[in-house]
This record gives C-alpha cells, sequence and structure tokens, in this order.
C-alpha cells in the first residue's frame, strides 16, 4: 500500500506556499538534433568530463515525451513548474536565424501547464550556452552578455503573454566558477581571472535581460542564485571562509543590490584581476529591480584552513585567489557528499532578504541524491521523502520569522542527466533511467502528492 509508506512525522504545507518542481533543459530535453549545439555537448564528449561518460541523447527523453510528462505534473498536483529555455533550441547559432520549431516546442510546454492549472516558470540560461558564442569567447566575453539579452527579448516576445514568472539565470556562480575556474562544469577552463569576468558578464547579461523583459510587459522578472552559508571550522579558516563567501554569495548579491563588486573581493583578487572589465554603467544595469529572487538550496560550505593533502584542488580552484582552503563537510550527507542542514535554508533565505530587502523569495530548487531502492513498479527512497521534509519544515519557520518566501520547488520532476555526474546521482522524484524512459513515481512523488491534495490552497494575493 502507498499510505504504508508515507512518513507520519508530517509537515503541513501552508495554503499560501506556492509548491512546485524544477527542471532544465539539458539535463532532461534529449532530442539534441533538433537543436544547436551547446557547450555541455562539447564537454560531454571530452573524455572524462562526465563520469559515467553520459551524452546530451537520450537524457530523460523530455521533448519526445513532453505530453505525458506535463500529465505527470498534473497527476502530482503542484502549483508550479519550473524548466529552463534552451538557447540552442531557440537560437541555433546563439543569435540571428530563430528556430520556429524550437521556440513551438515551449509554446506547447507553456500551453499544457496553463491547461492544467500549473503556473510556468521559465529561466533563461540553465547553463547550455551556444556552441557558437563559446568560439566567440564566452561569458568571458562582453559580446556574450548582449547575446543573452537578445535571446531574452526573442523568447519573451513569443512567450512573455503567458509566462509571468522569469528567471534570467540560474546559478551564475556555477556557470562562472565550475565551469572557468575548477573546470568541472562546461567550458572545462581553469582560468581564474576568466571565471571572474564571466561572472561579470553573466550579471550583466541578467541586468540588460531584465530591461528585455521589462519592455515586453514581463511583470515578474527575476534571478536564481545558490547563496550558501559558509561556515569557518576554526579560527585560522575565517579569512578564507569569507574569502569563499564573497565568491560563492557576496559578489552576486552586492552587485544586485547596487552596491557593485564587494571591496574585500577586490583587493583580495589583486593578482588575478584589475577588474577594468566592469564599465560605467555596468553596476546600474545589474541593479534593475528584481520582481524576485530565487535560491536554490542544497547544502552549507565548512571551510578549513589549509590546502587538501591528496593534491585535489578543484574544489579550492572554484573560488581563485582564496587563502590554501579545503572543505570540511560534517555527516549526516547526502550521495553528494553535501552535508544535510535544514536551517542552512532559513540562514541563506536571511542572507537574501538583508542584501536585498522586502524582494520576494523563492525557493527554486531543493532536494538529495540519496540511495533508493526498485521494486517492481515501486522505487522507496526515504530519505529523499525525509530530506524534503525537513527542509519545507525550514521554509515554515522561515516564514514565521518573517521572510517573504513564497513558494517552494523541489528539485528535480524526473531522475536527470546531473551535469559531470551523468546518470550516476539520482535527484528525481520520478524515476527514470537511461535505457528505460518509464516514469516510476518514487515513494516521495506520493508523499509530496499526498501533502497537495490534502491541502487547502488559499494562494498569495
Ligand atoms: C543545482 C543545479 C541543478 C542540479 C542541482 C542538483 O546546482 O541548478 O541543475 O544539478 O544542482
Amino acid at each position: 500500500m502507498v499510505e504504508a509508506r508515507v512518513p507520519t512525522d508530517e509537515v503541513t504545507l501552508p495554503p499560501d506556499l506556492e509548491i512546485g518542481v524544477a527542471t532544465s533543459s539539458w539535463q532532461i530535453e534529449g532530442a539534441s538534433a533538433s537543436r544547436g549545439r551547446c557547450i555541455w555537448d562539447d564537454f560531454a564528449g571530452q573524455p572524462g568530463a562526465i563520469v559515467d561518460g553520459c551524452r546530451a541523447d537520450p537524457a530523460a527523453r523530455h521533448v519526445e515525451r513532453v505530453e505525458e510528462d506535463l500529465d505527470l505534473l498534473g497527476w502530482l498536483g503542484v502549483d508550479a513548474y519550473r524548466f529552463s529555455v534552451s538557447w540552442p533550441r531557440v537560437l541555433p547559432e546563439g543569435s540571428g536565424v530563430v528556430s520556429g520549431p524550437g521556440l513551438d516546442f515551449y509554446d506547447r510546454l507553456v500551453d499544457g501547464l496553463l491547461a492544467r492549472g500549473i503556473a510556468p516558470a521559465a529561466t533563461l540560461y540553465h547553463w547550455d550556452l551556444p556552441s557558437v558564442l563559446q568560439e566567440r569567447g564566452g561569458w568571458p566575453e562582453r559580446d556574450t552578455a548582449a547575446r543573452f539579452a537578445d535571446y531574452a527579448g526573442v523568447v519573451a516576445d513569443r512567450l512573455g503573454d503567458r509566462v509571468q514568472r522569469w528567471a534570467t539565470l540560474n546559478e551564475p556562480w556555477c556557470a562562472a566558477f565550475l565551469g572557468h575556474a575548477s573546470g568541472v562544469h562546461a567550458p572545462g577552463w581553469r582560468d581564474g581571472a576568466a571565471a571572474y569576468r564571466a561572472a561579470h558578464h553573466l550579471l550583466l547579461g541578467h541586468g540588460w535581460a531584465m530591461e528585455q523583459l521589462r519592455s515586453r510587459g514581463v511583470r515578474e522578472p527575476g534571478i536564481v542564485l545558490n547563496l550558501i552559508p559558509v561556515l569557518a571550522e576554526t579560527e585560522s579558516a575565517v579569512p578564507a571562509a569569507r574569502f569563499v563567501d564573497a565568491v560563492q554569495n557576496r559578489l552576486f548579491l552586492d552587485p544586485l543590490g547596487g552596491r557593485g563588486v564587494p571591496a574585500d573581493l577586490i583587493e583580495g583578487t589583486r593578482a588575478l584581476t584589475d577588474w577594468s572589465f566592469v564599465r560605467p554603467g555596468d553596476e546600474a544595469a545589474i541593479a534593475a529591480p528584481l520582481a524576485w529572487l530565487g535560491e536554490n538550496y542544497y547544502s552549507v560550505t565548512r571551510v578549513a584552513a589549509g590546502a587538501r593533502t591528496d593534491g585535489d584542488d578543484r574544489e579550492a580552484a572554484g573560488f581563485p585567489g582564496a587563502p590554501p582552503l579545503r572543505f570540511a563537510p560534517r555527516p549526516p550527507v547526502t550521495d553528494m557528499g553535501w552535508e544535510i542542514v535544514p536551517d542552512g535554508l532559513v540562514t541563506a533565505l536571511r542572507m537574501a532578504e538583508a542584501a536585498l530587502p522586502g524582494v520576494p523569495l523563492w525557493v527554486t530548487e531543493n532536494g538529495a541524491a540519496v540511495a533508493e531502492t526498485v521494486d517492481g513498479s515501486a522505487v522507496h527512497d526515504p530519505q529523499r521523502t525525509a530530506y524534503l521534509q525537513a527542509h519545507l519544515a525550514a521554509v515554515v519557520r522561515a516564514r514565521a520569522e518573517g521572510l517573504p518566501v513564497r513558494g517552494y520547488y523541489a528539485w528535480s520532476l524526473l531522475d536527470n542527466l546531473e551535469w559531470a555526474w551523468g546518470w550516476t546521482a539520482r535527484f528525481g522524484l520520478v524515476r527514470v533511467d537511461e535505457d528505460d524512459p518509464t516514469r516510476r513515481p518514487k515513494d516521495s512523488a506520493l508523499w509530496l502528492r499526498a501533502r497537495l491534495a490534502e491541502r487547502q490552497r488559499h494562494p498569495a494575493a
């Protein structure tokens, strides 16, 4: 029996909290032949870049199975669905000629959501930069920001009449620093100075895209960050922890809040860059008023002083210019090695509210890769349910202390390509395999569905 697998120490979903699930284009779509190439296609082609060697196809075959996935969302009973638009599906060459069928796909998706009473929340950039733009230098080049704004306008022209909630970027820290400094994400660079340029141009692209969205009547344009509470293990780790906090959090929050690049980061990166790529007018463009801010929360970062002794500096390389450091997660951790700290979500939301007072907050991703067992058509994942429950309870606490949290989206609807981890890390509420596209709701999906069904919904005004 389904009910017998549902944990009993329940959290009650607040009636005015929007509940959704999230996905991203490259991770689920497949059908790469019907779009332009992107940097993740190229990265996946490099031996060893993705642990299990998986490629963009078939992924979760979402393009092929979009109707089934829409029905799945309807069955789950969510209020909202956060998806991302693939830039090279819309503009195969990054700019210029628009793909009609590419835009048609998202058009059908949006109409299918609305027909089921599900609010669409669209993200314009979840890391799949068109390869053509990478060949011209990618995000370290200023021109990419201008191309991004053009692309935002093209998508908003088609969908802006029906999609109100838009995110320009997903987690620009990852795009800039995992992509260009530690090299564990596409395009796989290990160039700290380039990562700072990329971070600035991502934010500039965000600011210019905000203008494009607003000029088309979009009422709720915003951005999604991955703010992470940073904890120093010891007194001697405080300078390194402060540096990590500057790169991870303040480099994004301060410019968005109109305060520019943090002075201590400019000082701490002198050996790498003089920041002359920040031009007059950029700060004002980046500080365009946000209608909302999304926070993707998974864990905290615990920083210890001194480099790792095994010589693996990839994690530290994500914070170019930082004093020697290593990460020291404490148990319990998920399969990703990410420490489970539900209260860290409250801390992250406080950080957002302090930096951007009054901006409505959404938890746009939260979830876990944990052990699960497949038993016929059932998939048992009690740790995922417990994780979601504990973090929803943290959202309830955050609201009780007055933080303006309006929504919570679980990551992810489906098992998918977890970037450099390929199929080896599963975050889905619904099981999907590379060689078996059957959608099998896990116990965590049944749990969420039951909570949604019993809720008395009163949408926030
Ligand atoms: C976030 C990403 C998302 C997914 C989760 C696990 O950083 O935005 O695509 O990979 O982590």
